[in-house]
């Protein structure tokens, strides 16, 4: 299965919109290697918008590669890509033009998915932008789906509709592995608050084989970049990455992958946090207990091998206590269990917890918890 787990990975589009080229993919092909970030799982490198001419070969019909940015063709880029064993991805739009007013796909899904499997492509992210006005927005998306199926490589589709024509109840049906159901984020908590919102109460869509995308991720960009905005805290970054890995949600990095080090290196390589987020089972996380309007949560979700994960998540501008009762999760009194907790952000005992867990989350902060059921 192509997506039995949220798809891992890196996305261009964040940092560097169109400022995209061979080198700087080479670079970041590089740079996902030696970082150890192709070890803990990400591994598509995907090209969004920007890489073609403005228009396809009047001959062929084919999209082609822009030469100044990419001299030697994509084939040459995603050979270099695959050889440093990472998975090559590539961006197209459903409709004439795409968001930046490069050709589109739309009339073309089945020349372009065989362009795209010339290329080597594994991946492909189907943007939303300047679709006829009559057209279906579910058929375009079973178009490029069926075409990428008749291309003979195996191509990960991830479908970028931002949620439109309640896309979480057809999506699936049509064949895509992951799907955009959101607006563009950008490089600020309240972006990153808002998107999760928006899905907290729809993650019951999501489950392997097709996973619910709230964007890409803007941890590490510190305000650099192509939806730069005003940057997050590091507690911000930590927030944002925890709901990702909590919620099943596709990791593709956004931030410039040759500059990422420290904080937010060490953090988007969790091993907790990524366990939690790979968990083969997928389930949704229960809210056991929701107050300040749904921003003051604890959520527990569980895990395969008898395991749970706790995360209690402010997302108030305020210092919140956030606190449930382990009957909210199904655990009695009676039964005479307790959670016995490893902090994931420190890979500490974090002791043991019996009937109420209670604790004091700065504003924007969340602790999240590995745990298990045990005899108190
Ligand atoms: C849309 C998408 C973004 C990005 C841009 C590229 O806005 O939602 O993720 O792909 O197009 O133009």
């Amino acid at each position: 299965m192509l997506s039995s787990r949220p798809p891992m990975g890196f996305n261009t589009w964040n940092t560097f919109g169109e400022n995209i080229s061979d080198a700087m993919i080479r670079e970041t092909a590089d740079a996902m290697v030696e970082k150890g970030l192709l070890d803990v799982g990400y591994r598509y490198l995907v090209i969004d918008d920007c890489w073609s001419k403005r228009q396809r070969d009047p001959e062929s019909g084919k999209i082609v590669p822009e030469p100044v940015k990419f001299p030697n063709g994509m084939k040459a880029v995603s050979d270099y890509v695959h050889g440093r064993g990472l998975l090559f991805g590539m961006y197209s739009c459903a409709g004439v033009r795409t968001c930046a007013d490069y050709p589109g796909s739309f009339d073309h899904e089945f020349l372009d998915a065989e362009t795209f499997a010339e290329y080597g492509a594994d991946f492909l992210k189907y943007d939303f932008c300047n679709r006829p006005a009559a057209a279906d927005g579910p058929l375009l998306y079973k178009r490029i789906s069926a075409a990428l199926r008749a291309s003979g490589r195996e191509i990960l589709l991830s479908a970028c509709n931002w949620g439109c024509d309640e896309v979480e109840k057809w999506i699936r049906s049509v064949g895509a592995h992951m799907y955009r159901s959101t607006g563009d984020i950008n490089d600020s908590f309240a972006s990153f608050r808002d998107i999760f919102m928006s899905q907290r109460d729809k993650f019951a869509y999501s489950a392997p084989g097709c996973f619910n995308d709230i964007d890409m991720l803007t941890v590490g960009m510190y305000a650099n970049g192509n939806v730069g905005a005003g940057g997050c805290t590091d507690v911000e970054y930590k927030t944002q990455f925890a709901i990702w890995c909590m919620f099943a949600c596709p990791l593709m990095l956004g931030c410039d992958i040759r500059k990422l080090d420290g904080f937010c290196l060490d953090l988007v390589k969790n091993k907790y946090l990524i366990r939690i987020n790979q968990d083969e089972e997928a389930r949704t996380p229960m809210c056991v207990r929701s107050e300040h309007s749904g921003l003051a949560n604890v959520f527990v979700r569980v895990l395969s091998d008898n395991e749970y994960a706790v995360m209690f998540l402010n997302l108030t501008d305020h210092d919140r206590r956030c606190w449930f009762t382990l009957e909210d999760m199904g655990i009695t009194a009676s039964s005479g269990l307790c959670l016995k907790a490893t902090d994931v952000f420190t890979g500490e005992d974090a002791g043991t917890h019996a009937e109420f867990w209670q604790m004091n989350l700065p504003a924007h902060d969340c602790a999240v918890y590995l745990c298990r059921a045990v005899k108190a």
